[in-house]
């Protein structure tokens, strides 16, 4: 098998997660593999499959628009090629971030992501009260030609760091530690699409 461009990055991430929490990688999937999580992404939205995203767990679940605004629908193997592709790699990655980093991380939870223009997410952690076990968040974003002029920038608030902008753009995945590092989505001017996700580990 072929180096995949995503393999050769694995170093660089691992470090970048260790040592600052968060880690941007451009153009991480080819394109053409891009091109069909987007399309796939509209299509089900046009279909009505995503249904707005709620905040909280369990019993405290609640759709609350005044601090996220998307609409969501969860992944599952073998409903699509490309999400499987997409699965796959991410994967990999788990295995990769727990051989170097021994995070024990046990599987991947994902979903599709569609925030309408306007719609933001207030600042947050990724990690719930009552469930410790999201360690790794990771968003891979599918908007072409992203302009930083159109908002939707996912802020990131390292402790120790200045405040720092990722822009949505296509083939750009961002990585962060779940349970440190608060963060939150701008509003935007066009409609922004995503595939965000949650390496847990084991509940303890
Ligand atoms: C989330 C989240 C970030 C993004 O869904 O918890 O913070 O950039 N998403 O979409
Ligand atoms: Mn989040």
């Amino acid at each position: 098998m072929k180096i995949d461009s995503y393999s050769q990055r694995l170093p660089q991430i691992i470090d970048e997660l260790a040592e600052q929490g968060w880690s941007r990688q451009l153009d991480f999937l080819p394109q053409a593999l891009t091109r069909e999580l987007a399309e796939e992404c509209r299509a089900r939205a046009q279909r009505g499959a995503l249904s707005a995203a709620g905040v909280g767990r369990g019993e405290a679940l609640a759709v609350r628009e005044s601090v996220r605004g998307d609409s969501i629908q969860w992944l599952e193997a073998g409903e699509h090629a490309a999400c499987d592709q997409y699965l796959a790699i991410m994967d990999r990655l788990r295995q990769a971030l727990n051989q170097a980093l021994y995070l024990g991380l046990e599987d991947y939870e994902s979903h599709f992501a569609l925030y309408p223009p306007g719609a933001f997410y207030q600042k947050h952690l990724d990690r719930f009260r009552d469930d410790d076990r999201r360690t790794v968040s990771a968003v891979f974003y599918l908007n072409d030609a992203w302009q930083a002029e159109q908002g939707g920038a996912l802020r990131l608030y390292p402790d120790a760091a200045p405040s720092l902008d990722v822009l949505p753009r296509a083939g750009t995945l961002a990585l962060f530690m779940s349970a440190q590092m608060p963060h939150e989505v701008l509003p935007a001017t066009r409609e922004r699409l995503s595939l965000t996700g949650w390496f847990r580990r084991r509940a303890v």
